[in-house]
């Protein structure tokens, strides 16, 4: 051991290329990650049979002569003595918390997602640009450059009425221009006619009926590439809306029970749709029309069920619809984590219930106004639904829908922190949240709208 020790020092002494070094450092963090993930114990008993039988050689290195070999062998050897010293020494001197928070994931506002129960799990930054790279003054939303506005639309959030807002209610420079029969608007750039926003009213459901996370990040890019002729680098801001998940399992309940299915959606993931199998249907013949509440609930791949937290997160992760893939309670924490991850990862989403505090956040974030104030959802109705439930009818939803209410939870706090640092920034605040909705008067004249008289053709207005 001893003599190895020495010609370990010799060799760490030889080590005198950049190359060398940046191998190793590489080779460090790689292994210190394996080492904190599920290898610990493992690494443990490679490194104790290291010196004896070096069980790895046969895969690679026999075209190495024996010299290299060896060079080799005590170079990983001496990577892993460092990872395991540092680990050790981490472990020692410091406390718990320090040890967890370097297993979470660091996103703007200072969020934090838990990884520790699922080390392996690589989070993928592909949502675009978030919340801090905007507030951070360097990347603002440039509709004459090559910005994008995706709007992720999760069923029952309210995201129709968005939508219309977006595509009716901006001052913008040049406004979308809108074709009432097609339900379909033109929102291009000042200066090409090109698309700044995805949504269903400005491109269509190009990527699916109410496609999910998965489904947009993996087809945007390549619709607008197809859509405009030629590859473009283009930076994307993601919005959506989410909702109290009690209020959106019922409403999508009524919408169900009124016909509507959703049969249309793809439920891409993985390079291919989901099958029947791993999506069966809930009811046999073409709607569940009528369906009861219990009926409703009774189905447990009801996709109504944590709805919010699917669409939102990298199903990649969880090997897609293929339920066999891994165990349900280790299913359910990734989605979690990574609608979590996600959702902070988007440049703005708004709550259902909080519209004044959407629109605000909105028009700052992407320095664009709304000449309409947003209308609070009235939830005396759903309220009043939800009364008439039996007790158990109520705790039956809150417990198939655990996800979504956590994340609804995080969401909300999230949404009340980011508000709090735009308020706090802004010097008229007072007077923009009295006038939220109202342009100032000294907006430009829009010579159009003056000799085209007011028309109900000119918006719709369902
Ligand atoms: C649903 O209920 C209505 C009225 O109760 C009835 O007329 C209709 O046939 C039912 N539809 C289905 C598909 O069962
Ligand atoms: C719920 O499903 C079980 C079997 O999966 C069935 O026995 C029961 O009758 C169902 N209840 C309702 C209200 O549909
Ligand atoms: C689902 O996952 C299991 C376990 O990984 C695998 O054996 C099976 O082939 C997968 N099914 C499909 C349809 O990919
Ligand atoms: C909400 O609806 C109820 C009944 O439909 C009505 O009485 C109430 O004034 C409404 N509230 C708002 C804020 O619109």
């Amino acid at each position: 051991m001893i003599q190895n020790k020495k010609e370990l020092i010799k060799i760490y002494l030889n080590i005198n290329l950049l190359k060398q070094f940046l191998f190793f450092f590489f080779f460090l963090i790689i292994i210190h990650h394996w080492f904190f993930a599920y290898f610990r114990s493992i690494l443990f008993r490679i490194l104790s049979n290291f010196y004896n039988e070096f069980k790895f050689s046969d895969c690679f290195m026999h075209n190495l002569n024996m010299e290299s070999k060896i060079k080799f062998k005590k170079f990983v050897t001496l990577c892993l003595v460092f990872t395991f010293l540092e680990n050790i020494c981490s472990f020692t001197s410091d406390n718990v918390n320090v040890k967890i928070s370097r297993l979470m994931y660091r996103l703007g506002d200072n969020v934090e997602i838990d990884s520790t129960s699922f080390p392996h799990i690589n989070f993928k930054k592909k949502t675009g640009l978030n919340f801090d790279d905007i507030l951070n003054e360097k990347f603002h939303f440039d509709m004459n450059a090559h910005d994008v506005m995706v709007f992720l639309h999760i069923q029952k959030t309210g995201g129709t009425s968005f939508g219309r807002h977006l595509v009716q209610d901006l001052d913008l420079q040049r406004p979308c221009t809108c074709q009432r029969k097609h339900k379909r608007c033109y929102c291009f750039r000042p200066n090409r006619n090109e698309n700044w926003l995805f949504s269903r009213y400005s491109t269509g459901w190009k990527c699916g009926l109410h496609a999910d996370w998965t489904e947009l990040t993996n087809c945007v890019n390549s619709e607008l590439d197809k859509n405009e002729g030629e590859p473009v680098k283009r930076r994307y801001f993601y919005i959506t809306l989410l909702r109290n998940p009690i209020s959106r399992f019922l409403s999508e309940f009524k919408h169900v029970q009124r016909g509507a299915t959703w049969k249309n959606s793809r439920h891409w993931c993985g390079g291919r749709v989901a099958t029947k199998d791993e999506l069966p249907k809930c009811y046999s013949g073409l709607t569940w029309k009528n369906v009861s509440l219990d009926e409703f609930l009774n189905c447990s791949h009801n996709l109504a069920i944590n709805r919010q937290t699917r669409m939102m997160s990298d199903l990649s992760l969880i090997g897609c619809y293929n339920k066999s893939y891994m165990v349900p309670t280790l299913r359910n924490k990734i989605i979690l984590a990574s609608a979590k991850y996600n959702l902070a990862s988007m440049a703005f989403f708004a709550l259902t219930e909080y519209q004044k505090i959407g629109q605000y956040v909105f028009e700052e974030i992407f320095n664009l106004r709304f000449a309409v104030p947003f209308a609070q959802y009235n939830s005396t109705r759903s309220g009043a639904y939800i009364a008439k439930l039996r007790p158990e009818q109520l705790e039956k939803i809150r417990k198939v829908n655990e996800l979504d209410l956590e994340l609804y939870e995080f969401a909300k706090s999230l949404m009340f922190k980011r508000f709090e640092r735009l308020r706090s920034r802004d010097s008229n605040f007072k007077t923009r949240w009295q006038h939220l909705g109202e342009l100032s008067v000294q907006a430009e004249f829009n010579w159009d709208e003056e000799i085209e008289p007011e028309s109900p053709g000119n918006r719709f207005n369902t």
